[in-house]
């Protein structure tokens, strides 16, 4: 079964589905879920796919089938998960920011928790001292790439507790007596070089010896992907390599060998899904030709957001010559997709194509400018299935008290 949808089968789903409207190819995410179990074969490793990159529902049915567990953001994706059918210990709650309030929830409902905060640290060991296991996550000190809104480990992110604050975390654990099982790191996201993640592994060497009942290291999430022409992805068998010799140099002290576990979001969803979209408008001015389609960045946020690059491309036209188009949405703001971008003849109608749209696309999407959001679509086995409708103008009242 091939590993990407043909623009055939993109082509026929809009016809069926309308646009704009999100696919996501399941043998996609099992390629990908297959590159990480076969890379770390050889190392004691667990996978919690980060479904804050998509949570509908059945996607994460899917990710469960395929053997791989779940890591979630807030406890509301904690209940997405056990819904969809997770069992408690194959589901990893990391937080930040939050009330302790919901780390009780998640508690209540028996998943693995790791806290980010001395403040809930403390709340934590106070209420379940050592009656519950625990994960903290650290904040290494590491920059990871240069985007600021999705590198997390740096010295001034919000993220985890700063490695320098190990004296407070070792205090709390004496006191309440803390069973830490796990220590976590993040660093960042569409991480290119392995060697942040060898000098987060070496950070937490470091502390290790510190905390006797450690039995896991997390590393998170981050690996990269290709969104350009001629990007790669990070080569996960060299970083398998790197960090299994990473820890044959370092055994842990106490004996137990440590279980390492990864958070992979975007590894997973990215290139497994397609936003299709349809062109509204051609405009020609003096400088540039705009294509304005029926999305925006309602339903894509990451050009707008992070300057991130998806690929686009016009399925109804692949051989029309080719030519700079400014790409652009619906919204009542300036929602460009892609400033002066070489694409195949656009003509009104047309149906275009971002690729790489399956992580952090329709999960952060809104319904800005009172705009709808788009249906999903999931594709197994070659049959396109429905997974969740297009809203309706009655949508965007639910809630309204009128
Ligand atoms: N673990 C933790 C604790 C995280 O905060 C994240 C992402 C992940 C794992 C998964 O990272 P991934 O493997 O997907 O890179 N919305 C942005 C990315 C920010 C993700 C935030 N946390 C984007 O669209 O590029």
């Amino acid at each position: 079964m091939s590993e990407s949808l043909t623009t055939e089968q993109l082509k026929e789903i809009a016809g069926t589905f309308g646009t704009p409207v999100y696919v996501y190819h399941a043998e996609h995410i099992n390629g990908q879920y297959k590159k990480l179990t076969a890379a770390f074969a050889r190392t004691d490793t667990r996978f919690f796919y980060a479904c804050k990159a998509l949570t509908n529902i059945n996607v994460l049915r899917h990710i469960k089938s395929i053997g791989c567990q779940v890591d979630c953001s807030s406890v509301n994706e904690v209940k997405l998960a056990l819904l969809a059918g997770f069992e408690p210990e194959h589901v990893l709650y990391t937080s930040n920011g939050i009330h302790f309030s919901e780390i009780e929830e998640a508690i209540g409902l028996g998943v693995n928790i790791n806290i980010d905060s001395l403040s809930n640290l403390q709340k934590f060991g106070a209420r379940f001292g050592h009656s519950y296991p625990v994960g903290v996550r650290l904040r290494p000190g590491i920059m990871a790439g240069g985007n600021l809104k999705i590198s997390t480990g740096h010295d001034k992110s919000k993220f985890g507790i700063p490695i320098d604050q190990l004296d407070k975390i070792l205090t709390l654990v004496n006191e309440y007596d803390l069973l830490v099982r796990t220590l976590h790191i993040h660093t960042g996201s569409d991480i290119q070089d392995l060697d942040i993640f060898v000098k987060g592994i070496e950070v937490l060497f470091d502390i290790i010896p510190k905390f006797r009942d450690l039995s896991s290291i997390d590393l998170g999430g981050g690996f990269k992907v290709s969104y350009k022409e001629g990007d790669v992805e990070t080569d996960i068998g060299l970083l398998a390599k790197k960090v299994r010799e990473a820890f044959s140099d370092h055994p842990n002290p106490n004996g137990k060998p440590l279980q390492v576990w990864f958070e992979p979001g975007k590894f997973l969803l990215s290139a497994a899904g397609y936003l299709v979209s349809e062109v509204n408008v051609l405009k020609e001015t003096n400088t540039t030709t705009f294509a304005g389609l029926n999305t925006g960045f309602n339903h894509l946020l990451r050009p707008m957001f992070y300057d991130a690059y998806h690929r686009i491309e016009n399925i109804s036209n692949p051989f029309g010559p080719v030519k700079p188009y400014t790409i652009t949405g619906n919204i009542c703001e300036t929602d460009t997709f892609a400033w002066d971008r070489m694409v195949n003849e656009i003509r009104e109608g047309d149906l275009l194509v971002f690729y790489n749209a399956g992580a952090y696309g329709f999960e952060m999407s809104s319904n800005f400018n009172s705009r709808v959001k788009p249906a999903e679509v999931l594709v197994k086995d070659g049959k396109a299935q429905l997974i969740r409708k297009r809203e309706e103008f009655e949508d965007l009242l639910r809630n309204q008290i009128l």
